[in-house]
């Protein structure tokens, strides 16, 4: 799974302007852009999205959030069996719009791995990265939550604690995120040793996402 993990992960979240028709609009961008570029990127769609996006593309696209529950009588919750039969490369899981308390993150880990869904887990600061960590996730992705959708990015704001949370992670992957928005934010997030960035208002809220996104392509490239 290592081998396809993407660099740029976009995550959608439920902007209006990357929903429905936005979501297969903008997922068609990043794989053309993917594609045109060589660079390894991924978007996180909201559930109401995964038939428009999961196996039309070729870039890995992640769920928001699944539940921990197998297929049955589950009124409105997400089975990650059907998210992983959608198409889907993996989810998120505890955003900070979306937290989860250990118990259900540690149940709904395992029942993501028996169906081969990767698990991308958010974490607000090194300690929960630290106890995250236990639940053997595939990825984690650090975000303090006061900069998330702000103009002040984690690498701005952050360097040293990135530098530490990559330290704690030791051999799982991890991410940062929040307020990531230009290509000097991925060149520093990845120097101080992350596998990656998670952003979202950067792309979706842009008047021209392509642009963003060819310029945070260009922070991947040493
Ligand atoms: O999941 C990504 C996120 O929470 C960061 O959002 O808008 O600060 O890039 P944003």
């Amino acid at each position: 799974m290592g081998v396809n993990f993407p660099a740029i992960i976009v995550n959608f979240k439920a902007y209006e302007s990357a929903l429905g028709e936005g979501a297969a609009l903008l997922a068609r961008l990043h794989d053309t852009v993917a594609r045109e570029t060589g660079a390894s990127l991924g978007v996180a769609v909201s559930s109401l999205d995964l038939t428009n996006t999961a196996s039309n593309f070729t870039i890995p696209v992640f769920a928001q959030h699944v539940d921990p529950v197998e297929y049955g009588a589950r009124t409105g919750q997400i089975p990650p069996a059907a998210v992983k039969q959608l198409g889907a490369f993996g989810t998120l899981l505890n955003h900070a719009e979306r937290r989860l308390s250990l118990e259900v993150l540690g149940k709904t880990i395992e029942i993501c791995r028996s169906v081969g869904l990767f698990t991308l887990v958010c974490a607000e600061s090194p300690e929960k990265v630290q106890e995250i960590l236990a639940f053997k996730p595939d990825a984690i992705a650090y975000e303090p939550p006061e900069l998330i959708g702000g103009n002040v990015s984690v690498s701005q704001a952050q360097p040293e604690v990135i530098a530490r949370v990559v330290a704690i992670a030791g051999a799982t992957p991890l991410l940062v995120g929040a307020g990531v928005k230009t290509e000097q934010d991925v060149r520093v997030s990845l120097q101080l040793g992350a596998r990656g960035v998670l952003l979202a208002s950067g792309v979706t809220l842009a008047p021209y996402p392509e642009d963003v996104l060819r310029q945070l392509v260009k922070g991947t490239i040493s």
